[in-house]
């Protein structure tokens, strides 16, 4: 009874990712909570696109997940049921998706390797959008999660390899000769994912200079200031490297849900700004009317 009512108390206000409080009363932060929310689509299609543009290019991928989580999550488990933050974002999508003659090239492909029972987080799309000689590396902190990874890569067929540990020295330590791409997805609960974020960006500019890297980052509800130094410091990380920034926000009620939240492209594929402003907007009008949405340049060669 007392576990169940800290639950029901604590587990709303953690659906603010990036503030300090605890989501569940088990893990520090589990992403089970907040599958499928708009934020998380946004994410996801970002993401879809980005890895359809790296694998144009016939050369090997090296593919990097610093904050892996479980890879696929269901949706009926009692975590996601909580909040069921995927009935405003996923579901919605896919109901209005179904209505349409015309889809968006990325949003469709996003939809498409989604599935009933569990929703497909970054690592499974990443997984599956691998081709044969490209390489997965998965970080993921806590073992429950990356024991569910494992298990999860391994249903899907995929050769990936999850490394149970901190993504962000783990990433450090990778010595890679293809070209890559490093997706950084930190719950932002410790105060130093922005120094530790620039640091992550820093070394990789100088020792894999190959990389692209994409960072997930919340937005709005008193997270500008936050922003804005996390753009400063993967800014002055980067040297002059272009640094492409897009964002997109669901109206709603912001104290009780994430409603915005952004993506820094870290020398994004060519063209990547055009490929963002023609899906932007339509997932954002597809997953709320009056969803607003960005892509700007911080820093353009
Ligand atoms: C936002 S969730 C990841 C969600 C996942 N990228 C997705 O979109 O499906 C963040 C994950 O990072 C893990 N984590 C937290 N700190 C970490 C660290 N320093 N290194 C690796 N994983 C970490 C948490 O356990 C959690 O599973």
């Amino acid at each position: 009874m007392c576990s169940l009512l800290l639950l029901l108390v604590v587990a709303p206000a953690a659906a603010l990712r990036g503030t300090p409080l605890r989501a569940t009363t088990r893990l520090d932060y589990d992403h089970l909570y907040h599958i499928g929310s708009p934020v998380d689509v946004f994410k996801h299609c970002v993401l879809t696109a980005l890895l359809r543009r790296c694998t144009e290019k016939a050369s090997p991928l090296t593919y990097v997940e610093t904050h892996a989580g479980r890879g696929l999550y269901p949706f009926d488990s009692e975590e996601a049921a909580t909040l069921a933050e995927f009935e405003d974002g996923h579901h919605k999508l896919r109901a209005r998706a179904a209505g349409r003659e015309k889809l968006h090239a990325d949003i469709a492909a996003y939809l498409a390797a989604q599935r009933p029972e569990e929703y497909v987080g970054s690592a499974a799309l990443a997984a599956l959008a691998l081709r044969e000689g490209d390489r997965g590396v998965f970080f993921e902190r806590d073992e429950t999660c990356a024991d569910a990874l494992t298990d999860a890569l391994s249903r899907l067929g995929a050769e990936s390899t999850v490394e149970v540990g901190d993504g962000y020295a783990g990433t450090k330590k990778l010595r890679v000769s293809t070209r890559g791409l490093v997706f950084v997805d930190p719950p932002y609960q410790s105060g130093s994912d922005t120094d530790l974020i620039a640091a992550l960006c820093g070394h990789l500019k100088q020792y894999w200079r190959a990389a692209r890297i994409a960072v997930w980052y919340p937005r709005g509800d008193g997270a500008d200031a936050r922003t804005e130094r996390l753009r400063h410091e993967v800014l002055a990380a980067t040297g002059a490297f272009d640094v492409l920034d897009a964002h997109l926000t669901v109206p709603g009620d912001a104290s009780a849900r994430l409603r915005s939240s952004g993506m820094l492209l870290v020398q994004p594929p060519y063209g990547f700004d055009d490929d963002l402003e023609s899906l932007l907007p339509e997932l954002a009008e597809l997953l709320a009317p009056g969803g607003s949405w960005g892509v700007e340049w911080l820093r353009r060669g």
